[in-house]
């Protein structure tokens, strides 16, 4: 699904910049240009960004369980 009509951002590409560090709009829109024209997409941007950073934290803690009980 695109995020960003202005620069043709989807979804995966804005998880894809999350699981390669950015954690913030800013960051996004550095690393995928989404936001950076007219900003009508920032809050959506903002978003997915917010549940891609949640999906991060949950694999991480299932990970660390995962290791803990190994
Ligand atoms: S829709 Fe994203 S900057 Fe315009």
């Amino acid at each position: 699904m695109i995020v960003c009509i202005c620069n043709n951002v989807n979804v995966a590409t804005i998880e894809s910049a999350v699981v390669d560090g950015a954690a913030t709009v800013d960051a996004i829109r550095q690393q995928t240009g989404a936001a950076g024209c007219c900003g009508k997409c920032q809050f959506k941007v903002n978003r997915v960004l917010q549940k891609s950073l949640d999906n991060l934290d949950a694999s991480s803690v299932s990970s660390s369980i995962a290791v803990m009980s190994s």
